[in-house]
């Protein structure tokens, strides 16, 4: 074998380790974002609606569904984010009954039921607010490993730090994905609509 055809061969093998490589980092770390993984966020909660009603997470069974924490005094991250999802859920049309999005306060001492409904009346009737106990609300915060604390202000009001996550989750109740909100509202909704 000439020189010529050993450089040849060597540098067809350096293309197929980098082209291997380039395949096991992407089934590594991205395709395990596209399958189910065994639930390690989410799971069973008891809280009360925007009307005073008892939910369970057996209520949303058999729907995708979104899931996103915050409170309603928050100034900008979430009314952005109930402002997005309401876009998507527009986009849904009527498909948007087979589906919900669950707003949990992380503020359960200022986010009464009547004060969520106030609230989320500006938004997509697709999105149900959720307040409970502090101990109701802790309990479905630590199972979605969702991260709050409260930030003092001014003459005793106070605001709050939180995860703004919007969490997917399939009919089964299990967590997919984070929900990706920075493409189209089409595009989310095509995305929603491929789980019903
Ligand atoms: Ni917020």
């Amino acid at each position: 074998m000439n020189r010529e055809a050993r450089l040849k061969i060597l540098a067809l093998l350096v293309a197929f380790l980098a082209g291997s490589l380039t395949l096991i980092a992407v089934v590594m770390f991205i395709a395990p974002r596209e399958v189910t993984r065994p639930s390690s966020v989410g799971g069973p909660f008891t809280l009360i609606d925007q009307n005073g009603k008892t939910v369970t997470d057996a209520n949303f069974k058999g729907k995708p569904f979104l899931v996103f924490f915050g409170f309603t005094h928050c100034p900008d991250v979430c009314p952005t984010t109930l402002y997005e999802i309401s876009e998507v859920m527009k986009q849904l049309g009527p498909d948007a009954n087979k589906t919900a999005a669950l707003f949990i306060t992380v503020d359960p001492e200022r986010d009464t039921p009547e004060e969520l409904k106030r609230y989320i009346s500006s938004f997509h009737s697709g999105i149900v607010g959720l307040t409970g106990s502090q101990e109701a609300i802790d309990a479905v915060k630590r199972e979605y490993r969702v991260f709050a604390k409260k930030v003092p202000g001014k003459d005793g009001d106070y605001t709050m730090d939180h995860t703004a996550v919007v969490f997917l989750m399939d009919r089964e109740g299990r967590f997919v994905a984070p929900f990706n909100l920075s493409r189209s509202a089409g595009e989310a909704a095509a995305d929603l609509r491929r789980r019903l």
